[in-house]
Order: C-alpha cells, then structure tokens, then sequence
C-alpha cells in the first residue's frame, strides 16, 4: 500500500481522507506539480518547486512550505515508494472552509503528496510515435498556472481519445499554444521551433530541457509563435511532458508529419534527453 502525504501526516493512501468542503473539491481551487523521477532521483525538483511557487502566486495562495520542506517531504515520499522510477503527484488547495466563491478569511491550506509508478514512453512508442489532432483552445488565459481546474484539460483531451490518437493540439487565434497535457515543437528544414511562454501556455520543465539540449547539440532551434499551417507543414513535430518525455507525432488530424515516421531531429534529441536522464541518475544535475 503505497504510502502518501496528508496535511502533516503519513498514510497509506485507502486512508487519506479530506472534507468535502475542501474548495479543491468545490471549486477546483488548486494548484498542482508532476514530478519525475528516475532511479529515485527527482528531475528538476528545483525547477518544479519555482513553477509551484509561480502558480501559488498566481492563484494568491500562500505557499504553506519552504523549500527545504518540500525537498525533505517529497524524498521521503519518495524513499518509502515500492518503485525506482516514479511520478510525483503534489497538490495544495486553499482549503477547507463553508462554500463561498470569495476566499474565507482563515485558510487552511490542503497539502496532499503521492507518488505512482512513472511509466515512461514504450520502445514502441519512440520508435512508432503517436497519432494526434488539433483542436480549438478554449481554456482561460491563465494557462501558465498549473491548476487543479482541469475541465477544459480533460475535455480536450477526451476529443483525442474518442479519435484513437495520443494527444490533442490547441489552437488559438491561428497559432498552436499548446497540447491538452503537453507541450508541442515542431522542426522545418533542420529548425527547431517551440513556441514563447506565455500566458497561454504551460512552462514545460520538460520543454525548457529540450530547448537547453537544442543549445547544448548545437542544434538550430527558434523560440516564436508559430501559425496553424507552419504546424500543418512541419517536417516533424514533438510532444514533452514530465510522463511522457519526448514523443513524436506522426499523424495529425489523420494527415502524415512529414514522412510519417519519427524523424532524424526527433532522434537525436530523445537519444540526448536519455543521456541527460542518466546524467541526473548519477546525480550529475538537478
Ligand atoms: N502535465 N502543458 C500542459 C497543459 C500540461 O498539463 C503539461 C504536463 C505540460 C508539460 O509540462 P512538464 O514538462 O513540466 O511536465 C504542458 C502533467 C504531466 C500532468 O498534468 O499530468
């Protein structure tokens, strides 16, 4: 029985009750981190505790953890998990308290941390890539915050499985934001693109280890907006994220991206963000 985290307490996780006034549950009011980690090591913690903090401020919640808590909190989380690689699941809510749109005057902060089995991408999968489709971005536009409040989210990315494919594409106003639980890149002629942070998208911890590694490879690479049909005309595209790493797509709304098969950029960079991996495995970066 895996062991989880619960406002102070450690508990196996049949046991881990909250209220249901808890406004996570009422309103969605929450903010939440994925974690990988490898071989027991955290990826990025640092990187992952900064977006939290960003996210938190958004929503105006004060963190109730510092730093340092929150390393000691989620490596022993990690330490009692039955696996070596795994996912991290953390998320604070403003709390318990009786329903009212407005913040209640004393606030109760939920904490809640788990960790699952991380399944990384399949040989499969990296060899093969995966089927995607495009959809309209309907979210609000403060999708920089990693909230609770999925809906949108999980609407989204439903169309993708009713289809049978992987993942789904935002579109907004012509240009791709984003995917449903994802980020997206996209090669032509050799050129990495990836488009700006911004409020209209995720920072990606994933996204801006590839976008270091394009760096480090010396590969061309170009942080722009980039327009539905460059999207529709790109030579590969890529989807990052903590669970899924780096996956290319090879279909699109039932189109094939660019041969239809992973392509040779796409192969470099997944052969460089295992190395990377390893490194962090060794303890060589954080
Ligand atoms: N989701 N964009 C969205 C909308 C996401 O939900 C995610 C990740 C990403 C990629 O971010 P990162 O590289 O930091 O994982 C981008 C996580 C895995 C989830 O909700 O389960």
């Amino acid at each position: 029985m895996a062991t989880v985290y619960l406002n102070g307490a450690f508990l196996p996780l049949e046991e881990a009750r909250i209220p249901v006034l808890d406004r996570g549950f009422i309103f969605g009011d929450g903010v939440y981190e994925v974690i990988p980690v490898y071989d027991r090591q955290p990826f990025r913690l640092r990187h992952h505790l900064d977006r939290l903090q960003h996210s938190l401020d958004g929503i105006r919640l004060a963190n109730p953890l510092a730093p340092a808590e929150w390393e000691t909190l989620i490596g022993r989380i990690v330490a009692e998990a039955e696996w070596l690689d795994q996912g991290v699941y953390l998320q604070v809510t403003r709390g318990p308290a009786p329903r009212d749109h407005a913040f209640p005057k004393t606030v109760r902060p939920t904490v809640f941390v788990m960790a699952t089995a991380l399944k990384t991408p399949s040989a499969e999968l990296v060899s093969g890539g995966v089927a995607a489709i495009t959809a309209a971005d309907n979210r609000w536009l403060n999708c920089d915050l990693k909230t609770t409040s999925l809906l949108a989210n999980v609407l989204l990315r439903q169309l993708a499985v009713d289809a049978g494919c992987a993942e789904t594409l935002l579109i907004r106003d012509g240009f791709l934001s984003e995917g449903a639980t994802s980020n997206i890149f996209m090669v032509k002629d050799g050129v990495v693109l990836a488009p700006p942070k911004s409020n209209l998208m995720l920072p990606g911890i994933t996204y801006d280890v590839v976008l270091e590694l394009a760096a480090a490879e010396g590969l061309p690479h170009a942080v722009r907006p980039i327009a539905e049909a460059e999207l529709r005309a790109a030579d590969e595209v890529w989807l990052t994220s903590s669970t899924k790493e780096i996956t290319a797509v090879v279909t699109l709304d039932g189109q094939a991206v660019g041969s239809g098969r992973p392509g040779p950029v796409f192969k470099r960079m997944h052969a460089a963000y295992q190395a990377f991996k390893h490194r962090i495995m060794r303890g060589q970066d954080g």
